[in-house]
Parts: structure tokens; sequence; C-alpha cells
């Protein structure tokens, strides 16, 4: 190992350590942001050294530095416009985004190398079996999240696809892949073996992620996303890159766990994720599930407005339809009407609330809500007992009483315990059902009182109401 190899080593060990620290401090919303700073560092100290050994070994000739440094010109434009202008709630579809390019880098990679090498010697199986590892996934990877993003983003329909032969179709191209990997290993010189896992790679994934509903689509793209860290890991076994083994085995193992605990959160395997067909997007206020039955109490927001002013203790419970009222600011407003008369009020925090991993903590945060307030759910269910009133705003499968029962969707879903506070007043716009599809008991509970109205509106008409009751 000459010195170069030696220092070069030395700083892809401490980009590792920055990556890994900086996963570990992503762990709470406090730390988060320095943790991804972090990451970030190890990432650029990474990217200079590779370029610092290709100046100093001369392994790159005039068009390589043309592809270099418009790519990376791009790359940089396109990443920081990107990622500054986004608005919160399209985050899903950036990263859904940003997974397609490392997956498609990675299968590029493998190919360029094996193309390199396959010039008649044979190739070992160390060589070749990640290389075709790498094309594979790096292709699936590819087109099933660019499938995601336009899901996610509204430019591919939301409502699972499916085509008679689907099934058929899908056996045949693992048979194609599975075929080219042999004929890969068996004829490395033959370009066409690792043309044709690409395309059956690119084909598989378009398969796997049409069939899925939009309201899935943030667990894939978490699944997607391991994906594309197994596949660059692989890629660093090609051109023997310690530092994109490294960060690519954390994506992998990242991904992996996000995945299997969205899943359970939800109560509900990977699996039968993948199998499709549930969640097809979200409820529609105009459905025939409006009709209200007799049994619901309606409220208003003078009469809300006068129960928060009596309470001592308030817990806010948010929800999908928070987010898509876009209403955390009237939250927060009325939050602060509350704590500033000395009323105690926290949120119930679902890991599963919303319809991405983080998205209440990232709609609550946004609006500077103080961190301690945000109670994830073990921390949240002891509470509800001693809470005067729960304000339940867009949420319903994740207070759905039902998931202590046998036999339905959710069966087995950890939920929190609104039912358990003195009074409950829900705040929504009919009595749609929530993601899972199914009615909620709790809307018809002696202790539960029904604020019919869209998130934002209703609010602003409570923080009105409630302002005159504490002045
Ligand atoms: P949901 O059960 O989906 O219920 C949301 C409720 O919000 C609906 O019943 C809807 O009722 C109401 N709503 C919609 N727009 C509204 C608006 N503008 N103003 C007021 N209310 C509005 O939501 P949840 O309780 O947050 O549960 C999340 C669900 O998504 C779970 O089933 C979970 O498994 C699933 N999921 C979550 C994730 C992640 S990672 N978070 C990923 C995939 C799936 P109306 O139409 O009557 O207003």
């Amino acid at each position: 190992m000459n010195a170069l190899q030696t220092v070069s080593s030395l700083i892809y060990l401490i980009s590792a350590v920055c990556y890994v620290l900086g996963v570990h401090m992503m762990r709470s919303p406090k730390t988060a942001r320095h943790g991804n700073g972090l990451s970030a560092i190890g990432m650029f100290l990474a990217v200079i050294t590779i370029i610092v050994t290709i100046i100093v070994e001369g392994t790159i000739d005039s068009v390589g530095w043309i592809v270099l440094v418009l790519g990376l010109a791009l790359g940089i434009l396109y990443g920081v416009v990107k990622a500054r202008k986004v608005p919160m709630t399209d985050v899903p579809q950036l990263v859904s985004l940003f997974n397609a390019v490392g997956g498609g880098a990675a299968a590029v990679i493998g190919i360029f190398d094996y193309l390199l090498k396959g010039d008649g010697a044979a190739l070992s199986l160390a060589f070749s079996l990640p290389v075709f590892l790498d094309v594979v996934i790096g292709g699936i990877t590819f087109s099933g999240s660019l499938i995601a993003t336009g899901k996610l983003s509204g430019h591919v329909p939301g409502k699972p696809i499916t085509f008679p032969g689907a099934r058929l179709l899908n056996i045949i191209v693992v048979v194609a892949i599975l075929a080219s990997a042999w004929f890969m290993m068996a004829s490395p010189t033959n370009v066409w073996y690792v043309i044709l896992a690409l395309v059956m790679s690119l084909i598989f994934g378009l398969l796997m992620t049409l069939p899925i509903g939009g309201a899935d689509m943030p667990v894939v793209v978490s699944l997607l996303n391991a994906f594309t860290g197994l596949a660059v890991a692989f890629a660093g076994f090609v051109i023997n890159n310690q530092v994109l083994i490294i960060a690519g085995a954390l994506v992998g193992a990242a991904g992996t766990i996000l995945t299997l605990q969205m899943a359970d959160a939800m109560n509900r395997s990977v699996a039968n994720i993948l199998a499709g067909g549930f969640g097809t997007g979200d409820s529609d206020a105009n459905s025939a599930a409006d009709a209200v039955p007799v049994d619901v109490k309606e409220t208003s927001a003078d009469d809300i407005g006068l129960q928060l002013a009596y309470a001592h203790n308030v817990m806010i419970v948010p929800g999908y339809g928070l987010a898509a009222a876009q209403a955390q600011h009237e939250v927060a407003e009325l939050a602060k009407v509350l704590t500033d008369k000395g009323i105690n009020v926290d949120y119930a925090i679902h890991p599963v609330a919303g319809r991405m991993p983080g998205h209440m903590n990232v709609l609550l945060a946004d609006v500077n809500v103080p961190y301690e307030q945000m109670k994830q759910l073990d921390e949240a269910n002891p509470m509800f007992e001693n809470t005067d009133v729960s304000l339940v705003i867009g949420a319903n499968d994740v207070t759905n009483p039902l998931a202590r029962e046998s036999g339905n969707e959710i069966s087995g879903m950890p939920i929190l315990d609104v039912d358990k506070s003195k009074s409950v007043v829900v705040i929504k716009r009919s009595m749609s059902t929530g993601y899972a599809g199914i009615q909620n008991p709790l809307f018809s509970m002696d202790n539960t009182q029904m604020f019919f109205s869209d998130a934002k509106k209703g609010l602003q008409d409570i923080v009105a109401a409630t302002k005159q009751y504490l002045e």
C-alpha cells in the first residue's frame, strides 16, 4: 500500500465514522439536523479524496474530466436548488427520486466495470457475482423508484395498476434474470447477458411497484432505499472502494430497519404490502360513508373553545388530515393560546400517523412546536387517563379501538388510547373512513363529540372561540 492509498483509506475511515455518528444523531429531532450535517461532511471528504486520488494517479483522460466536472456541477446544482425549494409534504417523492439516481448510478458502475474487465479473460465468480447483483438490484431500484416518485407526486395513478397475466410475466422476468446471471458468469465476454440482466431488472422494478397502492408508497420507498444501499455496496465490491461498501451497507441496514418498523407499526408484513391492492389512497369526503349515524354527537367551535378554556390537560392528536389541510400553523397557535394561560398541552404522535415516517414530527417542528411537547405512542398512552380534552385532528386509524379486537384490517396495530380521556373532540370533514377503510367506533362513544370541518378552517374558529373564553 503506497502513501496515497494509506491516506485515502484513513480518510474513508473518517467518512465512515461521520456516516455512522450522523445516522445515530438522526434518532432524535433535536440532533437530527446536526447528524445530517455530519453525514454530509463525511460524504464531502470521500468525494474530495476520490478526486485527489484520480488526479495523483492520472487515471482519467480529458473526456473523463469533462464528464466528471459536468456531472458534479449538474448534480450539485439540481440537489441544492431542489432540496431548498421542496415543500415538506413532497419530501417522500424527492427521496424516491434520489433512490432512483443512486440505484441507476450503481448499475452503471457495474456494467462499465464488467465491460472494461470482460475483455476475453475469464472473470472470477468473486468479480462477476457482485456485478450481477449490483446491476440487478440497481436496475430494479431505478425503475421501481421512478414509479414510486410518479405515484407520490400524482403523475402516475395512485390506485394499484394490475393487468391479466401479470403474475406469469413476473415469473418469466425472474427466470430471465436468473438465466442471464448464469450465462453472464459462464460466458463473461458476451456483454449481451449483462444488458439482458439490466433490461429484465428494469421491467421487474415496474412490475413490482405498479400494483402497489399510492398510500403504501412510503414503505416501498423505504424498501427501495435499502435496495439502493445494497446496490451501492455491491458497486463498492466491484471497484474495490471501501467507502462505497460502508455507506451502502449502512443505507441498506437503515432502510431495512425503517421498512420493518413501518410495517410493524401498521401491523402488516412487508410481503403483504408488496402483494399490493391495499390503501389505494385517501378517502373521499363526499363518499357514501358520509351519512352521519344517529348516535354521533356533533359539537361546535364555541363549545370546544369553552371545554378547552376550562381544561387543565389537553392532548392534541394529529393525523393525516392535519397535513392534508396544512393546518399546522393553526394548531400551534391554539396550543400557544392555551399554554399562555397555564393549560398543559401535549401532542400524541403515532409512528405511522400521516403518510410518511416522521410526517407529524416534521409538520410540527416546522411551526416550532417544542420537542418536549411531542409525546411518542408509549409516552402518550399513559397520559390519556389524566387528559381533560383530547383534540383529534384529521386522525382516524391511529385512534381506532377496533385495533384491540381481532378479525379486522388493523387488528393488533398499536393505537393511541384517546378513548380513555375524559372528553374527546374529533375534527374531520365527514364520517369517511381513514386509510384502512374501516369505520371508527371512537366517533360514537359517549365521551366523543364530532366537529365536522376542514382542519384548517375548524381550528381557526376554535382559536377564535377559545380566545374569547380565556380573555
Ligand atoms: P387516516 O386513518 O388516513 O385518517 C385521516 C383522516 O383525515 C380521514 O378519516 C379524513 O376524514 C381526515 N381528513 C382528510 N383531509 C382532511 C382535512 N382537510 N381536514 C380534516 N380532516 C381531514 O390517518 P391517520 O390516523 O393519520 O392514520 C394513518 C394511516 O396511514 C394508517 O392507517 C397508516 O397505517 C397508514 N400509512 C401510514 C404511513 C406512514 S409511514 N405514516 C405509510 C403508509 C400508510 P374526512 O375525509 O372525513 O375528513
